[in-house]
């Protein structure tokens, strides 16, 4: 797939670093992987309030938004996870290289399939943050309601109940949501990116 012998890669003339310099930061991803409830999608949202109040560009890819249009025709076995995230990685590389911070928020169980994404950009443009809670936690708060349905069997193959979560071995960041607030786990991502100059010098 992808390696036909009549397809040519054609190389433009403005580069990643063309479209970083007009934006006036770096760009990468920031991968926010979890059990689901663990509140990726609403640390992201506030991340991305605070890095837009800075003048960053930026993007969300979420799960649940991708799976009813590019992932629609996916569902939760493990392949579909896979080619759910591959999917996401080409897409979320393509933000990389249009020079905007991309924010990724899917569940993304299998560490094989983070890393292969982590493999697609260049070391320091994919930052793993592991969004973590404990499942009871997450159980409890039930959001959309799945944890339940999932208990009765009413959904299979669900995350934390009848599909595994491989935790993340070595993380950039780890933000704990049951210990801490929404507004403390985005302030400390902020604080890592700043520290570690990842946007560029004076961005945040
Ligand atoms: S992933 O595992 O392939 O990364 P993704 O993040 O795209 O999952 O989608 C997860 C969302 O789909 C959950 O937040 C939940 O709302 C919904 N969902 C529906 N069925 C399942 C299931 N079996 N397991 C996990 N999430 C599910």
């Amino acid at each position: 797939m992808g390696q036909d012998e009549y397809i040519h890669h054609h190389s433009f003339s403005i580069t990643k670093e063309h479209r970083q310099a007009l934006h006036g930061h770096k760009s990468l991803i920031l991968w926010f992987t979890g059990l689901s409830g663990s509140g990726k999608s609403t640390i992201a949202n506030m991340v991305e309030g605070k890095l837009h109040e800075k003048g960053i560009s930026t993007y969300i890819l979420d799960g649940d938004n991708l799976r009813n249009g590019l992932n629609e025709d996916l569902g939760f076995s493990s392949e579909d996870r896979k080619e759910n995230i591959r999917r996401i990685g080409e897409v979320a590389k393509i933000f990389v290289d249009s020079g905007i911070v991309v924010l990724a928020t899917f569940i993304s169980p299998y560490i094989s399939d983070r890393e292969d994404v982590r493999k697609k950009v260049k070391q320091g443009e994919f930052l793993e943050i592991y969004v973590k809670c404990p499942l009871e936690a997450c159980e409890k708060r039930d959001p959309k309601g799945l944890y339940k349905k999932a208990r009765i069997g009413e959904i299979t193959h669900f995350t934390g109940i009848s599909s595994p979560y491989e935790e993340p071995v070595n993380p950039e960041i780890i933000i704990e949501t049951s210990q801490y607030s929404i507004e403390e786990c985005a302030r400390q991502i902020m604080n890592f990116l700043k520290d570690n100059g990842h946007l560029g010098d004076g961005n945040i």
